[in-house]
């Protein structure tokens, strides 16, 4: 393990001006801090506004009745700063909450003392690659790695999770995710709910054997589809409940599942009123009967319960979609499923048809617990978004395809699998670039797979926004059953690519040179290959 992991050090000395030196002879900035050997030194010029160590462990919380349930936990400690810019949601599998402001200094000191490689990555923040947590970053047990950047997003919903290469998707089920909740001036002048009701809900899915353990199977057809648990988890609880008051809402939703998605609605018939995306706010709010929710992908919606009695309930559904095309992974999901792993679940042995992706299921419930008196109305706009131009685009004739496929019991991108430090003469990009890309998942190929499967494609680095969706003919029956839950607007950085569907995008690549993963958000996609680096220089 140590040696692969120093020879991916040394490989990456190729790319990057400060070096990851070996473990094999400490430098002397290699002091330990806690007991853990720093792989990389903190730079002496880099002021840090906020200083947290995230120190990663195992660890056993309450989830379900009886029995705790082993997990990978991560608590932190602030250092230098407020101690209201983290909340360790103890009690739970959550990674900390972040909540940190544009303009911030942040310094992150990760210790790891799992049995276990990892590293970190800061979901949609726009930070210099080597603080991205690209899977060459890994760090061995008793190591820490130092994180050091500037916060340049906007205000938004930010996340983290574990990146670590082949292992991401055991590793964030585990528990290795959190939020990372950015605020700035623009969006605080807007006087948004805030405190109790700025809600930020992690939705994810998890299976649990008949001894309350987190059950996770790798058979090659869960990994073809991606990981369905049985039973939904909302901030690592189950059949959560939300009491609020009778007062307007900012409900911030991450959809940190390994490849569920969902198509959430309230279940009385509300529209849902849209006011943020991955990369924060909207310039206006939208209304929509339902919104697709991809791994990955963040949702910020305003919720008004002044109208409400008290005592009254509402709950947050996932409808009814049609995924694939053929049907045929459904069959793969329910029936071929089995062996060691059904074994193993117990009672819950039908983890995968218990909650069949695309089914109509409930997510959480809202009681009205309290009257009280809020004074909050729904802006009419929200934040200004400069809108990229293709123009603009260095490769403005000449879109960059990628092409998602899955043959072969392998996930690929433009036919190639994840390897690190296999940069093809594609995947170079020019720094100070701005770049149109489009995903085609199906859409041009004449093929017709068994394997078309929805893939959220996310790129690293900084936000995106998307310019259009097309969809061939054949697909659109599917496409139907989810085609008015996406919101076109707003900086993203994720985004949902239904089978027949060729989504694409405007992406500029500003600011920092190096390696940026642009990979499908299923995690364990991502695991089975569809990854790969573009090298910004
Ligand atoms: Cu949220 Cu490369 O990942
Ligand atoms: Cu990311
Ligand atoms: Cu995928």
């Amino acid at each position: 393990m140590k040696a692969t992991t120093n020879l991916q050090r040394r490989k990456l000395l190729k790319y990057t001006a400060l070096g990851i030196a070996g473990a094999f002879t400490y430098p002397s900035w290699a002091q330990t801090t806690n007991g853990f050997v720093r792989v990389n030194a903190p730079s002496a010029d880099f002021l840090p506004d906020v200083e947290i160590e995230l120190t990663q462990n195992t660890a056993d919380v309450s989830i379900l009745s009886g029995n705790k349930t082993h997990v990978w936990k991560i608590t932190g400690k602030v250092i230098t700063g407020s101690s209201e810019v983290l909340d360790n949601n103890e009690g739970t599998y959550l990674a900390p909450t972040l909540r940190l402001k544009k303009g911030q200094k942040v310094r992150l000191i990760l210790n790891n003392n799992l049995p276990a490689q990892s590293i970190l990555h800061w979901h949609g923040l726009h930070v210099p690659a080597n603080m991205d947590g690209n899977p060459m970053y890994a760090v061995n047990h008793g190591e820490t790695y130092i994180y050091e950047f500037e916060i340049m997003n906007r205000a938004g919903t930010y996340w983290y999770h574990a990146h670590t290469h082949s292992v991401t998707a055991r590793q964030v089920y585990s528990g290795l995710a959190g939020l990372f909740i950015v605020s700035d001036d623009q969006e605080q002048a807007l006087n948004l709910p805030s405190g109790d009701q700025d809600v930020a809900l992690v939705i994810q899915d998890r299976s649990f054997d008949n001894q309350n353990q987190l059950a996770y199977s790798a058979h090659m057809m869960q990994r073809m589809r991606g990981f369905l648990g049985e039973q939904i988890l909302v901030n690592g609880r189950p059949d959560f409940v939300l009491p609020v008051a009778t007062r307007a809402y900012r409900l911030r939703f991450l959809n940190g599942s390994n490849s569920r998605i969902y198509k959430l609605a309230w279940d009385d018939g509300t529209p849902l009123t849209v006011i943020g995306v991955d990369g924060g706010l909207l310039e206006r709010p939208e209304q929509h009967a339902y919104v697709m929710l991809a791994p990955g992908e963040r949702l910020e919606l305003w919720m008004d319960f002044s109208e409400r009695s008290l005592g009254s309930e509402l709950t947050l559904r996932s409808l009814q979609f049609n995924a694939t095309t053929h049907g045929g992974m459904g069959m793969m999901g329910g029936g071929m499923m089995g062996g060691r792993g059904r074994g193993m679940m117990g009672g819950g042995m039908m983890s995968v048809s218990a909650l069949p992706s695309g089914s109509d299921y409930p997510i959480l419930k809202i009681r009205v617990a309290k009257k009280e008196q809020g004074n909050h109305t729904l802006p009419k706009t929200l934040t200004p978004i400069t809108a990229l131009h293709i123009d603009n685009a260095a490769n403005a004739g000449n879109p960059k395809t990628i092409a998602l496929s899955m043959r072969h019991m392998s996930a690929l991108l433009n036919g190639r699998s994840y390897k690190m430090n296999d940069i093809q003469p594609d995947e170079i990009i020019p720094i100070n670039s701005l770049q149109l890309i489009e995903f085609d998942n199906g859409y041009e190929g004449g093929m017709h797979s068994m394997m078309n499967m929805p893939h959220p494609m996310h790129l690293h680095g900084e936000q995106f926004q998307i310019v259009k969706r097309e969809v061939n003919t054949r697909s659109s029956g599917l496409y139907a059953t989810v085609s008015s839950g996406f919101i076109q607007n707003g900086w993203k950085d994720t985004v949902l690519v239904m089978p027949g569907e060729k989504v694409t995008i405007l992406k500029p690549f500003n600011d920092f040179k190096g390696l940026f993963m642009y990979h499908c958000h299923n995690l364990e996609h991502e695991d089975m290959g569809m990854m790969r680096d573009f090298l910004i220089k």
